[in-house]
């Protein structure tokens, strides 16, 4: 790892409009940077870099973030790989920590896997090419099937001599060690002595978008064989099957280029398509897309475009997982390869500019896609069709990113066709699941709410169609401005004794409002500050933007974005001149802490006003009435030290 004297030094020399406009022209605007969004296509600029809070903002498409997140994003780079390419642009050298010995196995372990894979590899190109057994049974094989040679070097396909240990002996010769030979899957222990797992096979090395080699795909050469067609290697430190897309590597300049990544299963299917001049596809191996797989797409594009055998009794298994493509805001579209061919012999077939126009001219989306067979297999049956139409609208729900609006009021029009339902149906439905989420993610907070009604004594009910959303918001604003304060004014004087982060803290743990912070990011961004600054330390937004947390660093960024006014009250005319938030920055900790009191005592007024409806004990239901009325004195208190009625 590396060490955080390393990253101290990388972040202390950081200057966010050298890193971003070293990929994208900027230009001066105000204090501000403006260009081009590399993140969406845009003609006027609307991507603004700001040099003093070091992120950047897209007012198109919304993204943001600090130097580091763009590199992970712009180059796709991991956290580590950002900073070891900030270290080389900088010139600072890197320091490793010291890691534990877990750790370090963990790693030792998965760097040996690599070099044993990286050594099986040449050897099965090697022999392929270069062996008679090799070049007879192997290479004739994939010539046979139209492969080319300048392909199965690019995808450095190899064979495995059919001999019972020829590998295994070359690599124990070779000092490899036996029980990673077996960990990594390319040799078996029988009768106590190691033998070649994959004999006689073509050998499909797997690797990994950098190029490293993680496991390989083995298939055999005749399918009479009573033995699987494929042997592939088992999970390990490196090849974990769930987080890998086979071609990626060779895939990924071209999904760019393209801005669509094709889905096929098989590695023969990606194999044939490059030859044939098509390079953005990927395999996922013939099982269903996992969320880690989609994730790894999502890095490159945002269109997807499956490709299945038109027979293929697995579609439907693999389409299931696909409502969280629509979550993470891809398009996936299906197209369905006719005549029982697959993607490899259907190319073969017609050719490289056919196969392309088919998979352009036969595209369907996927929702409609589903739609259209379940509509099949519903027939006239009007508990499976209600029951469909309920899956349709709960589907359509998971669009919700605002910038998908209009995709999602497409979806319904179009859906209400085919089911022949009114769309202002449709429509209801679609909220109602939509609210249902709300509802459920935010349950607490909805408690809260409930409360607030029933102080009114007068309880109304909630009217969650409209103003869930509001309301939800509402709260949480008041959360996140706290945090902001502290995080912007933290480290300033409160008082003589206190800086603004002791009286925070204090406020917070005198009366309990951490609890009433619902968005439990919000809490850990306030625990990491609290641990930090009981350290020692000096924690600014700065420090949040680089941790390696994405969740909090992001968090931060939403917080300190440009034009957010949270307390517009307090920009008053102050003296002859505006007074800015830095000008005012006790009343807004005053009064962001104060908003939460209020909060929290119109709980416990709604707790107290519970219990004295239940009891009947005349001296209990005194005292209780004496809470009310100094509960109540508290928050006239409160409310007018905050200036102005915020609760009804
Ligand atoms: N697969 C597997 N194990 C099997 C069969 C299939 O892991 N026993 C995976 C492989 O990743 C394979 C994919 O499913 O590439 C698709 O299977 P299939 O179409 O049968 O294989 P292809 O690679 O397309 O081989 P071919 O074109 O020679 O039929
Ligand atoms: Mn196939």
């Amino acid at each position: 790892m590396i060490s955080q004297a390393t990253i101290q030094q990388i972040l202390s020399r950081i200057d966010i409009i050298e890193i971003v406009g070293s990929f994208i022209k900027l230009k001066k605007r105000g204090t501000n940077y403006l260009g081009l969004c590399p993140f969406h296509n845009e003609k006027s600029p609307s991507f603004t870099v700001s040099p003093a809070k070091e992120i950047y903002k897209c007012f198109g498409c919304g993204r943001s973030g600090n130097s580091i997140s763009f590199l992970m994003e712009h180059e796709k780079y991991s956290y580590a790989e950002a900073l070891r390419w900030l270290a080389q642009k900088y010139n600072v050298e890197i320091e490793e920590t010291a890691v534990s010995p877990e750790q370090k196995l963990v790693q030792q372990s998965a760097d040996s896997l690599y070099i044993i894979n990286n050594f099986a590899q040449k050897f099965f190109s090697d022999y392929l090419f270069n062996s008679e057994e090799g070049q007879n049974i192997g290479l004739s094989y994939l010539k046979e099937r139209g492969f080319r040679e300048d392909i199965i070097k690019k995808f450095q396909i190899g064979f495995n001599p059919e001999g019972r240990d020829v590998f295994a002996k070359a690599a124990l010769s070779n000092q490899y060690n036996l029980d990673l030979l077996q960990k990594s899957g390319l040799v078996v222990v029988r009768d106590e002595k190691p033998m070649d797992n994959y004999r006689g096979r073509i050998i499909f090395p797997i690797h990994n978008p950098s190029g490293k080699v993680l496991g390989f795909g083995a298939r055999v050469l005749k399918t009479t064989d009573k033995a699987p067609k494929y042997i592939n290697t088992p999970e390990n430190e490196i090849y974990v099957k769930s987080k890998i897309l086979y071609g990626s590597y060779f895939a990924r300049l071209a999904i760019d280029k393209a801005d669509e990544c094709l889905l096929v299963e098989g590695y023969t299917d990606v194999v044939s398509l490059h030859q044939a001049g098509i390079e953005n596809v990927v395999a996922s191996g013939g099982t269903s897309l996992t969320p880690d797989q989609l994730r790894l797409v999502k890095k490159y594009t945002n269109n997807l475009t499956i490709i299945y055998d038109g027979d293929n009794a697995g579609i439907k298994a693999a389409l299931r997982g696909l409502d969280l493509a629509l979550e993470e805001s891809l398009n996936v579209k299906l197209v369905l390869i006719p005549d029982k061919e697959d993607p490899d012999s259907f190319v073969n077939k017609v050719g490289a500019a056919a196969f392309a126009e088919f998979i352009a001219t036969n595209k369907k989306d996927f929702i409609l896609f589903q739609l259209e067979t379940s509509l099949k297999d519903v027939g006239t049956d009007s508990t499976k069709k209600s029951a469909l139409v309920n899956r349709v609208a709960e589907t359509i729900s998971k669009i919700n990113k605002a910038e998908d609006f209009t995709k999602q009021q497409d979806y319904i029009k179009q859906c209400a066709e085919l089911l022949k339902i009114d769309e202002g149906g449709l429509h209801t439905l679609v909220n109602k699941f939509l609210r249902e989420k709300i509802t459920k993610e935010e349950n607490r907070l909805n408690r809260d709410e409930q409360s607030y009604n029933n102080d009114n004594s007068s309880p109304q009910p909630l009217d969650i169609e409209d103003d869930a959303a509001s309301l939800l918001n509402r709260d949480e604003q008041h959360e996140r401005a706290i945090i902001r304060s502290l995080l912007e004014f933290g480290l300033k004087q409160w008082n003589e004794e206190q800086r603004v982060a002791d009286y925070i803290f204090a406020e917070i743990k005198e009366n309990d409002l951490e609890e009433l912070i619902d968005n439990k990011s919000l809490v850990s961004v306030l625990h990491t500050y609290q641990t930090w600054y009981h350290e020692g330390l000096e924690p600014t937004p700065k420090t949040f933007l680089y941790n390696e947390d994405q969740v909090m660093s992001s968090l931060v960024v939403s917080l300190m974005e440009y034009n957010q006014e949270i307390s517009p009250n307090w920009k008053e005319i102050f003296e002859g001149k505006i007074a800015t938030r830095e000008d005012l920055y006790k009343e807004e900790v005053f009064s962001t802490i104060n908003y939460l009191k209020l909060r929290k005592l119109k709980l416990l007024m709604a707790n107290n006003q519970n219990d004295l409806e239940k009891t009947t004990n005349p001296e209990e239901q005194i005292i209780l009435l004496k809470i009310h009325q100094h509960l109540k004195e508290v928050e006239i208190n409160l409310t007018k030290q905050l200036g102005t009625v915020i609760f009804k």
